[in-house]
C-alpha cells in the first residue's frame, strides 16, 4: 500500500460518523446525605440544616432546558434519579421534577425511571408518593445485613430497617434493586455468604454486589481499615455468582445481577455506550452528534452549581480516545457485545478497535466468534490489564 493510500485509511479510522444516534438516557443527581459515608467518594455531601429542595429542582429545570437544543427530536428511554440520597426529597420535589422533564422532552411510555433510596430515609408513604410521580423502580442503598458490618461502614440504618424498607419498596414497585457490598472490614467469606443469601430471599428481581474498594480522599483511604486480602476477596466473588445464580439471577455485568427480563435499562444503556444527558452538580453526561461525541460536565459543590446560570459547556472526545471509553464500559457486559456495536456507538470504523482486541484475545482477556466479543473469567477479573490495551499511544 502506498504512503499516500496508507494515511488515508488511518484518517478514515479517525472520523466519527453516524448514521443513527444511540438511545438517549438522563442522569439526575442529588447530592445531599444525613451522613457522609468514610468509604464514599461520590459527589455526596452531607446534610447542614434544611436543604434547598424548590431552589434545587428550580436548578435542575434550568440544567435540563440549557441541554435541550443538543437533543431535539429525540426521547428519553430511562431516568435515573440518584445520590447522594434522593429519598431526601419529598415526593412533591420528585413529581415536579419529572413534569417537567415530561414536558420538555417526550419519555417512551415504557421507560424505567429509577430512583435511589437509603434504608436510613425510607417511609412507606413517601415510597408511594415517588411512584405516584412516575418513579417505576427503587435501588436501595442496604450494603449489609449485618449490623456490625453497616457500623463499621459508618452507615446510618440497621439491619432490621434495611428489611422494612426491602418490604415496603417490594409492595410500592416490585421492580427493586438491592445493593450490597463484600471485602467489609473483618468480613469473612460465611459473612459474606450469609448477606447474599439473605439478599436473594426477599425476591427482589435486581441485586448489585460490589466490591468495598478505597477510594482516594476518602476517611477510609487515609485511615485504611482491615480489609480481607485479594484471595479472600476473589472467593467471595465467586461464591456471589455461584450463590445467585442457584437463586436465579443472570450475572450480566461485573456487579450486576438480575433475575431474567430485569437487566436494569438505564445502565446498560451506560454500558452499551449509550448517550446519555446528566443534570444537578457533579453530573456528567454524553451525547452524540452527526460528527463528533461529546462530553459534558457540571460544578460540583451543590451551592455554586445553585448559583450557575445553566450554562454547559460541551467537549469533544478525541476519536483517538473512543476505543477506550467505549471499552471502559462494554467491557463489563459479562456476555460481551455485538461486533457492530463498537462502530455504532462511537461512529468510527470497526477496524479502530482490532489492534487492541488483537493484543486481549493474544493474552486470554477477550474471546471472540465472528460476531460477538467477550471478556474471559481472566479478562474480567484483570479489567485493568485489559483496558490498558485500548488506551490511545
Ligand atoms: C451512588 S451510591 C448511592 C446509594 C445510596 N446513597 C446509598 O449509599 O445507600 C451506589 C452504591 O455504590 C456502592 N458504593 C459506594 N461507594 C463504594 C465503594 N467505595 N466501594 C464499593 N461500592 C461502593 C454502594 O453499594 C452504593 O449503594
Ligand atoms: S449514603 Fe450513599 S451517597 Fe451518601 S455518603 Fe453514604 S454511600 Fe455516599
Amino acid at each position: 500500500m502506498s504512503a499516500a493510500r496508507i494515511g488515508a485509511v488511518l484518517r478514515d479510522l479517525r472520523k466519527v460518523s453516524f448514521s443513527a444516534l444511540p438511545p438517549l438516557a438522563l442522569y439526575v443527581h442529588l447530592p445531599w446525605c444525613v451522613k457522609k459515608c468514610p468509604y464514599c467518594d461520590f459527589n455526596s455531601h452531607e446534610r447542614q440544616g434544611e436543604l434547598p429542595f424548590e431552589e434545587y429542582i428550580a436548578a435542575l429545570v434550568r440544567d435540563f432546558e440549557a441541554m435541550l437544543p443538543s437533543v431535539w427530536g429525540r426521547r428519553l428511554h430511562s431516568i435515573f434519579i440518584g445520590g447522594g440520597t434522593p429519598s431526601l426529597f419529598p415526593a412533591a420535589q420528585i413529581d415536579a421534577l419529572l413534569a417537567a422533564v415530561r414536558a420538555r422532552l417526550p419519555i417512551e411510555p415504557d421507560a424505567e425511571i429509577t430512583m435511589e433510596a437509603n434504608p436510613g430515609a425510607s417511609e412507606a408513604g413517601r415510597f408511594r408518593g415517588y411512584r405516584d410521580a412516575g418513579v417505576n423502580r427503587l435501588s436501595l442503598g442496604v450494603q449489609s445485613f449485618d449490623d456490625a458490618m453497616l457500623k463499621a461502614l459508618g452507615r446510618i440504618h440497621s439491619a432490621d430497617e434495611a428489611r422494612r424498607a426491602i418490604g415496603m419498596a417490594m409492595d410500592t414497585f416490585g421492580n427493586v434493586n438491592i445493593d450490597l457490598m463484600y471485602g467489609l472490614p473483618g468480613q469473612t467469606l460465611a459473612m459474606a455468604r450469609a448477606d447474599i443469601e439473605e439478599g436473594a430471599r426477599f425476591g427482589t428481581p435486581h441485586l448489585s454486589a460490589y466490591q468495598l474498594t478505597l477510594e482516594p480522599n476518602t476517611v477510609f483511604f487515609s485511615h485504611p481499615p482491615a480489609l480481607p486480602g485479594h484471595d479472600a476477596s476473589a472467593d467471595m466473588q465467586l461464591m456471589i455468582e455461584a450463590s445467585l445464580a442457584g437463586a436465579g439471577f443472570e450475572h450480566y455485568e461485573t456487579s450486576g445481577f438480575a433475575r431474567p427480563g430485569w437487566r436494569c435499562r438505564h445502565n446498560l444503556n451506560y454500558w452499551t455506550f449509550g448517550d446519555y444527558l446528566g443534570i444537578g452538580a457533579g453530573a456528567h453526561g454524553k451525547l452524540s452528534f452527526a460528527d463528533r461525541v461529546t462530553r459534558h460536565e457540571r460544578i460540583k459543590q451543590p451551592r455554586e452549581y445553585l448559583a450557575a446560570t445553566g450554562e454547559v459547556a460541551q467537549r469533544a472526545i478525541a476519536a483517538k480516545e473512543l476505543p477506550f471509553e467505549f471499552m471502559l464500559n462494554a467491557a463489563r457486559l459479562v456476555d460481551g457485545f455485538a461486533t457492530d456495536l463498537f462502530p455504532a456507538r462511537t461512529g468510527l470504523q470497526a477496524r479502530a478497535l482490532e489492534p487492541g482486541l488483537r493484543a486481549a484475545e493474544e493474552g486470554g482477556l477477550v474471546e471472540r466468534s465472528a460476531n460477538l466479543v467477550r471478556p474471559t473469567e481472566r479478562g474480567r477479573r484483570f479489567q485493568n490489564e485489559l483496558l490498558r490495551l485500548f488506551l490511545p499511544d
